[in-house]
């Protein structure tokens, strides 16, 4: 257990958050959420992952007293290739044709304490000055028999660097495991082997000796700390696309999927599919009508049948196909099947070119894979169908906004304010973004005004106040999600959206550090919608600023199960595999669990 790992920390250190170097630590933290949340919530329909990436726990902290020193003094032993010039030099320019003691086992085994010392650096010596003639064989030769007469880790150490030359992976490994042993802090050493796990395609083994290496070395070297930005992508890698081939496709939290939807304004069935509209039962558009309303019920399971009703619907085929077509891609867009949706939208637009909601959707899909350009063209043909559709300009802005492109984004939310000011997340958007673009005031204002306008939508609290606490004024924030929280909680208590319950968590845990009360809200949020990642993800944060790093793990291995796309997957497995990493370091090497902690603010 972690907690059995890392000695409790004085109470001085319980809200020890503020201190620079764990802020970093929750700066990078909290990026994994809000950037996540800012790309799948709030922009509803495009999504792309930008990738939060980096790891939370190297930080720049500067480590002093004693045990910097000495690991200073053992880098300076393994640095300074002039030194080691010159030692080679005074090598040659001794008495270069002595000859070199003959040793094996049993000669070995009369010899004095002294006189093995004494060869073993003859030894060495000449084994150094082969490596520097690159005659490797030479030098592995005699490293062995210095290591005979003496087994030292620099020896097992120079050895493998033999062995790194003539690439073999295996001999490295277990020389460096040797030298290892024999020093556990040689960081050269680890250096060296978790280089050659990496050729060999052992990215995780790699991935271990490059973090201890960098906590033993105080994260002072540069090539280590990249190199364990570089493994976590690529162990998150393996292990993302490996999980994303297994398991069967889902739809995400209704959360997520109630967000995707409202991103468009709401449009009355095509006539012939209303209400009170008479429809033979079995018939695709029978079913294609219990899907419309499975949708309007805004439940896990409401949306789960409403995925299978639209798949009926369009094997039975519908007197609507272009719309039918429309509604299934867009459920296996929301499952994470971007290739299977973007073939349902092409057949759509096909059946019917002048349905703009499909480009719309297209794009986002289009853009979800990658492609820019071809999302851009979407917008555009959808355009030239109708360029007063206020949707359009809406999904537009969001590419925009994902793309940092504010001015451009702000233009398009304005212009489909003006063609429809009713759909209130144009002006929360803008408001959202006029923050990103520094104008404070005049983002402040907009969301004045929208809370005159729109007074009983909970979202405008919920963004609001997640500006607020952006501006860390913690009060008025929860007073905001507050709010949030009550009419969500009051319109719809079976299907309320959760984000401003986690919001108020995060605000309490950034205001008061209360993670207690933090927790429950995650809590909360989670019986309301158990597949909530941005609720999952949080909790791990919890638990690890609180030291819990066990059950973290378990969480952003959870939060990994539940992204839907691809790049999501990856952003957390790296989380999961951080975390993980750490505390296989924390329990391979127990000494250093305390400089750990004073590194990154865990373990309180
Ligand atoms: C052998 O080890 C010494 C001490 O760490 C170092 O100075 C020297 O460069 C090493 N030689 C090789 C070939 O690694
Ligand atoms: C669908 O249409 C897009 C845009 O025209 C095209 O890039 C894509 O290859 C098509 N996909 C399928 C599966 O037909």
């Amino acid at each position: 257990m972690a907690s059995d790992l890392i000695p409790p920390l004085p109470s001085s250190h319980a809200v020890g958050f503020h201190s620079p170097e764990s802020a970093s630590l929750w700066a990078r933290l909290s990026t994994y959420v809000s950037e996540n949340k800012v790309v799948a919530y709030t922009i509803g329909a495009v999504v792309i992952v930008a990738g939060a990436g980096g790891i939370y726990y190297i930080t720049q902290s500067s480590q002093s007293g004693e045990k910097g020193k000495k690991r200073e003094r053992r880098a300076d032993k393994g640095k300074g290739t002039d030194k080691d010039k010159k030692a080679a030099e005074d090598v040659k320019s001794q008495k270069p044709e002595e000859p070199l003691p003959e040793v094996d086992e049993e000669i070995v085994e009369q010899l004095t304490l002294e006189q093995r010392k004494d060869y073993a650096g003859k030894l060495k010596a000449a084994g150094n000055r082969a490596y520097g003639s690159k005659d490797f064989p030479l030098a592995i030769d005699l490293y062995t028999k210095a290591i005979l007469c003496r087994p030292d880790p620099i020896f097992y150490s120079n050895r493998s660097a033999c062995f790194n030359a003539l690439s073999e992976w295996e001999k490295v490994v277990e020389d460096t495991t040797a030298a290892i042993a024999l020093d556990p802090e040689y960081v050269k050493a680890l250096n060296r082997r978790a280089h050659a796990y990496e050729q060999l395609g052992k990215n995780s083994e790699a991935l271990l000796d490059f973090t201890a290496s960098c906590i033993i070395d105080g994260f002072r070297n540069e090539g280590a700390a990249q190199s364990v930005e570089r493994l976590l992508k690529k162990v998150a890698e393996e292990k993302g696309k490996k999980m994303l081939a297994e398991r069967p496709k889902k739809l995400p939290s209704s959360t997520f999927v109630s967000n995707y939807l409202q991103s468009f304004r709401s449009r009355p069935p095509p006539p012939g599919l209303e209400e009170d509209a008479i429809i033979l039962e079995g018939t695709g558009d029978y079913h294609l009508r219990l899907g419309l309303e499975a949708v309007e019920r805004k439940t896990v399971e409401g949306y789960e049948e409403a995925g299978r009703e639209f798949e009926t619907a369009v094997e039975l085929e519908t007197n609507h196909e272009a719309y039918a077509l429309n509604w299934r891609g867009t459920f296996k867009y929301l499952q994470g099947d971007a290739a299977e949706a973007l073939k349902d939208l092409n057949g759509s637009i096909e059946l019917d070119p002048s349905m703009t909601q499909s480009y719309i959707k297209r794009a986002s899909m289009l853009l979800e894979l990658g492609d820019r350009e071809a999302a851009a063209a979407d917008f555009a043909t959808a355009l030239e169908h109708n360029a007063d559709d206020p949707d359009i300009y809406y999904h537009r802005a969001q590419l925009h906004f994902i793309l940092s492109e504010f001015a451009e984004a702000a233009k398009d939310y304005q212009k489909s304010i003006d063609l429809d000011r009713s759909f209130i997340f144009s002006h929360i958007q803008l408001g959202v973004t006029q923050y990103k673009m520094g104008s404070i005031a005049s983002s402040m204002a907009t969301f004045r005004k929208c809370i005159k306008n729109f007074e009983s939508t909970p979202d405008v609290y919920n963004y609001y106040g997640e500006l607020l606490l952006d501006q860390q004024k913690y009060l008025e924030a929860i007073e905001k999600f507050d709010t949030a929280v009550e009419m969500e909680r009051t319109a719809k208590p079976m299907a309320m959206n959760v984000l401003p319950l986690i919001n108020k968590a995060l605000a309490l845990f950034q205001w008061k550090q209360d993670f207690t009360e933090a927790e429950k809200l995650c809590e909360r949020a989670l019986i309301i919608d158990p597949d909530c990642d941005i609720a999952v993800a949080t909790m791990a944060q919890l638990l690890l600023q609180q030291g819990k790093v066990t059950e973290a793990l378990k969480y952003f291995e959870k939060a990994a199960t539940l992204s839907r796309t691809e790049g999501e997957i990856i952003n957390a497995l790296s989380y999961a595999e951080a975390t993980r990493t750490q505390l296989e370091v924390q329990e391979k090497y127990p000494q250093l669990a305390n400089r750990l902690q004073g590194m990154t603010g865990l373990g309180r």
